[in-house]
């Protein structure tokens, strides 16, 4: 049947995968990102980043994320925009942090519109609505050593945008991207809240502060880089206390890493956890898809930045299924 097919039996919008432009020249990978049975979604892993779009200040350069788009357009695939502002891989301009709160929150807004406004005109070039960037995230996160907006106690994080502008730089990326494109939903995106504690709860808080404010925002992402046999209990309960607020959640960047090397034990074990994390979302009416991140071992990033770790996805170097895809499809 394929993944995205079964995601939409079971009413989600989607079920995708990230895709990174250095890659596309390998054909065999390309031709399973186009079988849109498998995949409806994709989102650009690296091409729509601060460094890759702004990397000098207010000289915007679209050349790879178009190529990533495209894509996405050509197969008629859901897109999501990946990622307004993060404060991992942004250039140097912006990270030395030279601004005050005004200007540095005017180089935010005029960012994110002119990244999100990008797509809005180039998908109203005669595609319709279906094929339109639908979804946008906001400050998702960062490597397991560092946080998001938020640490790990829920406390917000020591970023350029944090230290210079306080919490208000959120509010400003939403608006401006809102106003870019008022169909484009609005998520916010941090890892380590898959489960409930301390740095959900901050997230819960602050999307239940920016709804009373009517600042847009639409979502949630739980990013989901998860570890074999360590799934968070509470996952279901915990995309359900999001939906309560009446916002989508997305798994955004589901991986799940073993320590190497692969063993049976450890394929089953991952199978078991794939689905573990589809049926959570499956359960939820407004956890609308999953993203994995990548969709092969050959592309992951988890060996270069886990040492030690990888087999994190459900097709392995060889582009050949793992017992993880059929996690994925019982979980559905
Ligand atoms: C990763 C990319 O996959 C790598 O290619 C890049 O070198 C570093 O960033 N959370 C995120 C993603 O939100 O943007 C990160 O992507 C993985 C962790």
């Amino acid at each position: 049947d394929g993944l995205a097919t079964l995601a939409k039996k079971a009413k989600k919008k989607y079920f995708g995968t990230a895709i990174d432009n250095p890659n596309l020249r390998d054909c065999a990978y390309t031709a399973k990102l186009n079988d849109t049975k498998e995949f409806n979604q994709i989102t650009p892993g690296n091409s729509l980043k601060w460094d890759a779009t702004e990397a000098s200040r207010g000289t915007f350069t679209f050349l790879e994320s178009d190529i990533a788009v495209a894509l996405g357009v050509q197969n008629k695939q859901h897109i999501r925009g990946h990622t307004c502002v993060w404060h991992n891989q942004l250039p140097n301009w912006v990270t030395a942090g030279n601004f005050d709160n005004i200007t540095l929150n005017s180089i935010v807004a005029n960012h994110c519109s002119t990244v999100v406004g990008r797509y809005k005109a180039q998908i109203q070039l005669g595609h319709s609505e279906r094929y339109k960037l639908c979804l946008y995230v906001i400050p998702p996160p960062t490597y397991p050593d560092s946080t998001e907006l938020f640490n790990e106690d829920g406390t917000w994080r020591n970023s350029v945008f944090y230290n210079t502008t306080g919490e208000s730089f959120v509010a400003t990326a939403l608006r401006a991207a809102h106003a870019a494109d008022p169909k484009t939903k609005l998520y916010i995106n941090d890892y380590n809240i898959e489960g409930t504690g301390p740095k959900s709860t901050a997230m819960f808080n602050l999307v239940k502060s920016l709804k009373a404010q009517r600042i847009p925002i639409h979502g949630v992402g739980l990013q989901a880089h998860l570890i074999v046999g360590q799934i968070p209990s509470t996952i279901q309960a915990n995309i359900e206390q999001f939906a309560g607020l009446g916002v989508d959640i997305s798994i955004t960047e589901l991986d799940i890493r073993m320590t190497l090397p692969v063993t049976d034990a450890l394929l089953a074990q991952q199978k078991i956890d794939y689905q573990t994390v589809v049926s959570a979302c499956n359960a939820v009416p407004r956890c609308i898809g999953v993203t994995i991140w990548d969709y092969t071992d050959k592309y992951s990033w988890v060996p270069s930045t886990f040492s030690g770790q990888g087999a994190a996805l459900p097709w392995d170097e060889n582009l050949v299924k793992k017992p993880a895809y059929d996690g994925i499809v019982t979980g559905f």
